[in-house]
């Protein structure tokens, strides 16, 4: 076993606040309808909550793509081949990504992970599964484009972007992962890497509105739990209870929307900054986009990955799209 110590690639000011945290949050909240990128869900209770959603009955995306991985190993092995680097976009899922290991004999695993605690934790249950595989750990930002450790670059490589996690992103924002994505896997080194990424599809409005807002409120809790962060956090006073959990389905831009709404007229402080919320008015804290095999396609050839390769789950709820970064090519 060889497990590389983390690279810190997260900046915190003198107090330990992450920089680029609380610039998302005060420029959010300035906005005159108030966002904040649902990336910042994932705390280590935000983390956890997430793993408790993946577990709901209503929330059938992790059920399906999970059923994906394990029914179509072979057919892994055969088109993604063995003694690539699988280069994971945000670590931390637990069951999907040894199945994926577990079909296509790889050279060694470089999760990369915002969360540095989170990746940790991972990184040692996955070393544990596989004794013998090279694990090499990131604490960065992926949005960006990564450096991968030196360790891995002569290896052929395997984006691993599971749990439809593109779908947060809106398409200008997708693309611009998906270009970065291409970059961090050295797409422009003359290799040709490989993409297995996750989509959920677009179904009927009545299945979606249950996986975000469950009987139980698991998933109102961690909508609610990034004010909790925030307060925690960035030295803020947002009245939690005066909020309450909002999932709408918005059809125009095939994504669900999810929303913290107050039920009253608020005022509260973030960093020292002065905010106000009248009764009914949100805060935007997620889209989770569905995509149509055309529009996921779209997406794809957009970003620079070629689809190679589609499956779906036995209901035909969600599909894991295997893609090759496409060359670049001016001509039709
Ligand atoms: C982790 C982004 C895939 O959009 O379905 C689950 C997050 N939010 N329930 C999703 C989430 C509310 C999830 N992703």
């Amino acid at each position: 076993m060889k497990t590389e110590k983390g690279i810190a690639l997260v900046d915190r000011d003198d107090d330990g606040v992450d920089r680029a945290f609380r610039a998302d949050v005060l420029n959010g909240l300035r906005q005159r309808d108030k966002a904040v990128p649902a990336r910042w869900f994932y705390d280590e209770a935000g983390s956890q909550l997430f793993e408790d959603i993946t577990r709901l009955e209503e929330y059938y995306p992790t059920r399906a793509e999970t059923q994906i991985l394990q029914d179509r190993c072979e057919e892994f092995a055969r088109l993604i081949g063995p003694d690539r680097a699988v280069v994971e976009f945000g670590s931390g899922s637990s069951v999907k990504t040894p199945l994926l290991l577990g079909c296509i004999s790889p050279a060694a695993y470089v999760p990369l992970d915002i969360s540095g605690d989170f990746l940790r934790e991972s990184a040692a249950a996955l070393s544990e599964k596989f004794p013998g595989l090279p694990v090499h750990s990131v604490e960065a930002d992926f949005m960006r484009r990564v450096t991968l450790p030196d360790a891995v670059l002569p290896l052929k490589k395997l984006g691993f972007f599971p749990g439809s996690t593109i779908g947060n992103m809106v398409p200008r924002t997708a693309v611009d992962l998906l270009r970065s994505m291409r970059a961090t896997l050295g797409a422009d080194d003359g290799e040709s890497p490989l993409l297995l990424i996750g989509m959920d599809l677009v179904k009927d409005r009545s299945l979606l509105e249950a996986a975000y807002d469950d009987g139980s409120g698991v998933t109102a809790a961690f909508n609610l739990n990034l004010a909790t962060r925030i307060n925690r956090e960035l030295a803020g006073t947002i009245p939690i209870d005066a909020l309450e959990h909002v999932a709408l389905w918005n059809d125009e831009f095939a994504r669900i929307e999810m929303h913290l709404r107050a039920r009253c007229d608020i005022a509260f402080t973030v960093s020292g900054e002065r905010f106000v919320m009248a009764k009914g008015e949100t805060i935007h804290t997620e889209n989770s986009h569905k995509f149509t095999r055309r529009s996921g396609n779209t997406l794809l050839l957009a970003g620079g990955w070629t689809p190679v390769e589609r499956w779906l789950d036995s209901d035909g709820q969600f599909a894991l799209i295997l893609a090759r970064a496409t060359e670049q090519r001016d001509a039709p």
